[in-house]
């Protein structure tokens, strides 16, 4: 790692919007700690290697409270000037609740609103004081914007998310971190599909310039990629 840089840990950076953004924090001169699952070879492994020195890769499953528990401890000690809680996923964007089975639903909140919140409650303590917290959530979060319904399960969980992060800002009110819930517009990736409105291109460079010009913001706020407030 280049001592002098800033560091982010970006936990979800194997590919998709997690892997763009490690990418472009290399862009502005921050070295990257970036999460993967399993043991095998990602977009990320070939950034760490094509950025010698640069890009760390840990391992986490989001979802896995014993590997969460392993990744504090292995990152004790460590100091990050941004922790963003990348990892999502989706599932069948039709299927209303009258429809979804409970595994699912269980499997979508548990995945996208708890693991993220353990992740933030059990890292935050590495990230340093003035530092940002950041967590995606999705445009699809906002209850004020649901107008058109579809996505439900999905639209739930990251309202949810959003609604945890606001108690997790609340209870930390007097500190100074920034902290931001991420919209990222609807983007072409594995999660978002082909018909997406956005390029990665066109997403990530601008969702990073939005975190990076937190810096010095403390408390919480629901943010676009370009850097527009999002109705709760
Ligand atoms: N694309 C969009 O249009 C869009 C819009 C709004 C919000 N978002 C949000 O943006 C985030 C990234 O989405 P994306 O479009 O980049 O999706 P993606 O291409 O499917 O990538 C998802 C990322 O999350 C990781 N992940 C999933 N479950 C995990 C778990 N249990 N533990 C650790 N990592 C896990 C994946 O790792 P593996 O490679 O190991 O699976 C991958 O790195 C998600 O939170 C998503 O909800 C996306």
């Amino acid at each position: 790692m280049t001592p002098s840089s800033k560091t982010s840990l970006i936990i979800g950076a194997s590919r998709g919007l997690g892997y763009a953004m490690a990418e472009e924090f290399l862009k502005h001169s921050w070295n990257v700690v970036g999460t993967v699952r399993g043991q095998a070879r990602t977009p990320l492994h070939d950034l760490a290697q094509t950025t010698p020195g640069r890009v760390e890769i840990e391992t986490v499953d989001i979802t896995d409270t014993a590997q969460i528990a392993a990744l504090r401890s292995r990152l004790a000690g460590r100091t990050f000037d941004l922790l963003f809680v990348n990892a999502g996923i989706t599932n069948n964007p039709n299927e209303t609740l009258g429809e979804v089975t409970t595994e699912e639903f269980v499997r979508v909140m548990v995945t996208n609103a708890l693991s993220p919140m353990r992740v933030v409650e059990a890292l935050h303590h590495l990230v340093s004081p003035e530092g940002t917290i950041g967590v995606m959530s999705s445009g699809q979060g906002s209850v004020t914007n649901n107008t058109a319904g579809m996505r439900e399960v999905y639209r739930g969980s990251k309202a949810a998310l959003n609604t945890f992060m606001r108690s997790f800002a609340a209870r930390h009110a007097g500190d100074a971190h920034p902290m931001v819930l991420m919209a990222p517009g609807w983007v072409r990736t594995d999660l978002g599909g082909p018909d997406g409105r956005l390029s990665i291109e066109e997403s990530v460079p601008n969702l990073v310039r939005t975190i990076l010009a937190l810096q010095g913001k403390p408390g919480l706020q629901y943010l676009d990629y370009l850097g527009h407030t999002v109705p709760w």
